[in-house]
């Protein structure tokens, strides 16, 4: 949307709505709007129909953990979707693999023994950071199909070389940022393209957590041991140590493995909001924070704060973003997304979208908090006069004009969404919803966010070229 027709489309978009836009003014409600938005989507719900043999897509699982079989759990739920092989560098995530897929799955912990097998089209890459582009890389080089975890890389540099080899080998990519598919994020872009809030300035995402699991520390099972851990292919190209249970299952808390609370949620959030605007990303990024109180030997933030700067492009105005991630909120945690425009708010949470609308005031008004009380009152007598007859009839308080709930349908899940994509990508040789491109968009300002808080300076990104600009 052309920035300077926001009024214009905004109008259009009340006029959509016709009378339940005001109607809900009083009481918000889902309204007829909702239920169609539900209907519409619902049998993206069921499973599809039967697929002709030539059809089935046979996969395989690289790493085994939380998000490993999370995404398996996903793509199994599809019809025409096999099962072939897992690797992983545990030996109990394979053991747990075949207990739940069955022994016929054969297990490795070499993943490169995936890749060389002939028999499998498509690969789901949910391993530490510091593995994703060397897998990914790999996989496209022997003709895979690939799903990656976010972030795509661990570092900036890896970017480049990642998108070349896609762009040589065009194999069906999707990163795993599962909002790009979320049919809440896809009403939110559609109800922000209509002019919805107006023209953007502003928007605020905070993620906010308080427990342990939730800052990062993960069940380390007893049997971890150098026997039951291949501790040498976890640490890849990391400095090696000596084995660690701790830096093993919980690497997140590690900048040798992980990427910290931007790489492992900021990019959740750039996903949303650059699906919503069609944004290509900020140029300038200060990011600071601190460790606060999870000091268990990690050398990750759990405290971080970041603002963005988005110049203004055919796609939206110039606007402002702050991103917060808090492990230490003893409030009790909890998260929102909010857009905020000169005529209303949007505000996402994981099934809804509301949108908020008021007009500014016509008339300016007076007294109250205002220079006008510390008037003689001569002079107030005379400044209401020529206000009067200036501003009469003319509305000086802010106008509500409705509110709209769109609610997902119960038991929707985005993650489905996003392997049917991938899976109609692989099908029909097309192109998937995030392919590198859009996840660099997404990992790089959150990377570039970690240099910042690192070497507590301002970083300018380039983000149609998808780099960090030279002079930072
Ligand atoms: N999309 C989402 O919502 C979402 C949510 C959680 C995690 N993730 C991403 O998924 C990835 C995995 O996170 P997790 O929570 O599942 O971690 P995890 O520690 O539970 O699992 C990682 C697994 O990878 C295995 N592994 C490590 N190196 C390997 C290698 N070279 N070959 C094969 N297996 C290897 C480990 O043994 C481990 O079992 C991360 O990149 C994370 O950012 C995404």
């Amino acid at each position: 949307m052309n920035k300077t027709d926001n009024n214009n489309s905004r109008r259009k978009f009340l006029k959509k709505l016709g009378g339940s836009a005001v109607l809900a003014a009083a009481s918000p409600s889902l309204l007829s709007a909702a239920t169609n938005f539900a209907d519409k989507h619902v049998q993206i719900l069921k499973k599809r129909g039967r697929v002709p043999a030539n059809d089935r897509i046979n996969i395989a699982a690289i790493g085994l953990g939380i998000m490993g079989f999370g995404n398996l759990k996903a793509a199994l739920s599809r019809e025409g979707i096999e099962l072939v092989s897992g690797a992983d560098c545990y030996d109990g995530h394979l053991q747990k693999l075949n207990e739940l897929y069955g022994s016929h799955v054969k297990t490795t912990r070499h993943y490169e023994e995936i890749l060389d097998d002939p028999g499998i089209d498509a690969v789901i890459i949910s391993t530490p950071d510091h593995w994703h582009a060397r897998q990914a890389i790999a996989a496209m080089k022997k003709g895979k199909a690939v799903y990656c975890e976010k972030p795509l890389v661990h570092k900036i540099e890896e970017g480049e070389a990642l998108i070349r080899e896609h762009r040589n080998t065009k194999v069906a990519f999707q990163v795993g940022s599962q909002w790009a598919s979320s049919i809440v994020i896809h009403k939110a872009k559609e109800l922000y393209q209509q002019g919805a809030i107006g023209k953007l300035n502003f928007v605020e995402v905070y993620t906010d957590r308080f427990d342990a699991k939730g800052a990062w520390q993960y069940s380390i099972p007893p049997n971890a041991s150098e026997t039951t851990c291949d501790w040498r292919t976890f640490q890849g190209g990391a400095t090696a140590l000596p084995f660690d249970p701790v830096r093993f299952f919980r690497w997140r808390n590690y900048q040798a493995y992980g990427t910290g609370m931007a790489g492992d949620l900021f990019v959740h959030l750039f996903t949303r909001l650059h699906t919503i605007t069609g944004s290509l990303g900020p140029e300038r990024i200060y990011a600071t924070g601190g460790l606060n109180y999870w000091k268990d030997g990690r050398d990750v933030a759990d405290l971080m704060l970041g603002l963005f700067d988005y110049p203004e492009t055919q796609q939206h105005p110039a606007f402002n973003l702050s991103l917060r991630v808090n492990f230490v909120d003893g409030s009790g945690g909890g998260d929102s997304m909010r857009l905020v425009g000169n005529e209303g708010e949007m505000v996402l949470d994981g099934n809804s979208v509301s949108i908020r609308n008021k007009k500014l005031p016509q008339a300016p008004g007076y007294g109250g908090w205002d220079t006008f009380e510390t008037f003689p009152e001569k002079v107030q007598q005379e400044f209401v006069s020529q206000y009067n007859e200036k501003y009469q009839g003319i509305r000086p308080q802010v106008l509500s004009v409705g509110e709209n709930i769109f609610q997902a349908p119960k038991g929707y899940d985005m993650r489905v969404d996003h392997f049917d994509d991938w899976f109609n990508a692989i099908r029909t040789k097309g192109v998937a919803i995030e392919g590198p491109e859009f996840a660099m968009r997404t990992a790089g300002p959150a990377l570039a966010a970690n240099i910042s808080y690192n070497e507590k300076r301002i970083v300018h990104w380039d983000p149609s070229q998808i780099r960090q600009k030279q002079s930072s």
